[in-house]
C-alpha cells in the first residue's frame, strides 16, 4: 500500500491558513503556494537514496553523501499544478518538467484531457505530480493512469488540500502510490469542491474570477 502522508509542520499550516483566507491576493496565493511546496518538498523527498561520495575540504579527505537513483520529473496538472513547481525547482534544479491538462467538467465533474507533454525517459525517472487541489480524486486518478499507461513506475502525489473522498477513491484506484497533503479537509459540497478549502484554485492563482 502507497503511504499517505500529511505534511503538518507549524510553518506550512501557518502559511495555508493565510492562502485560505479569501482576501488572500493572487499575488500573495502563488507566493505562499511556492513556500508551502518548498516545505513539503523535504518530506516528498526523505527517503531519496545517498551513495557515498570521496571528497576534498580544505582541511583534508572526508565521504560525503550524495543523492543518487532516479533522476526527477515534476508533472504538473493545468493549471494550478503549475503554482507547485517553483517550489519543488528550488530544491531540486535539475529536474525536468512534463504537464499534463486537464480540467474538471462542471456538469460531469469528470477529467478532460486537452494536453500532455511529457519527458522522453519517463520510465527511468521518478515522477512527481503535483495539483493544489484533491477533491473528487477524478484528475489525479486520470493522471496517474496516464502517466502510467506512458511507461513511468516510480510515482508520487504532491496535493495541498485534499477531501476525504478523494483520498478514498485515488487510494482504491492506485493503492500503490505515495499521496502527500498538506491537510485533509472536512467534505465536498454538494459541487464537488472542498469544504473549507479555498475556493478554486486555478482561478485563485491566476486571478481569472
Ligand atoms: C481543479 C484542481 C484539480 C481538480 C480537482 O482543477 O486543480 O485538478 O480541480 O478536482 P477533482 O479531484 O474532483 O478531479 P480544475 O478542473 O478546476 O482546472 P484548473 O486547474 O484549470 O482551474
Ligand atoms: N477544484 C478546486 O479548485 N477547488 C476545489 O475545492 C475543488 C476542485
Amino acid at each position: 500500500m502507497g503511504k499517505l502522508v500529511v505534511t503538518d509542520h507549524p510553518l506550512i499550516q501557518h502559511k495555508l491558513t493565510i492562502l485560505r483566507e479569501v482576501e488572500t491576493s493572487s499575488m500573495q496565493f502563488r507566493q505562499l503556494l511556492t513556500e508551502i511546496t518548498m516545505l513539503m518538498g523535504y518530506e516528498i523527498t526523505r527517503d531519496f537514496p545517498l551513495v557515498d561520495r570521496e571528497i576534498e575540504t580544505p582541511m583534508g579527505p572526508m565521504i560525503g553523501k550524495a543523492i543518487s537513483g532516479k533522476k526527477v520529473a515534476i508533472v504538473p496538472l493545468l493549471r494550478a499544478g503549475l503554482g507547485m513547481v517553483d517550489g519543488l525547482l528550488s530544491l531540486m534544479p535539475g529536474a525536468r518538467v512534463g504537464h499534463i491538462g486537464l480540467y474538471r467538467d462542471p456538469e460531469t465533474l469528470k477529467p478532460v484531457e486537452y494536453y500532455c507533454k511529457l519527458p522522453k525517459d519517463i520510465a527511468d525517472r521518478q515522477i512527481i505530480i503535483v495539483d493544489p487541489m484533491l477533491a473528487t480524486g477524478g484528475s489525479l486518478i486520470s493522471a496517474v493512469d496516464f502517466v502510467k499507461e506512458k511507461g513511468a513506475n516510480t510515482i508520487s502525489c504532491l496535493c495541498l488540500l485534499a477531501a476525504p473522498e478523494g483520498i478514498k477513491a485515488f487510494q482504491e484506484e492506485h493503492p500503490d502510490i505515495d499521496l502527500y497533503v498538506a491537510c485533509i479537509d472536512e467534505k465536498l459540497n454538494d459541487h464537488a469542491y472542498i469544504v473549507p478549502g479555498l475556493g478554486d484554485a486555478g482561478d485563485r492563482l491566476f486571478g481569472t474570477k
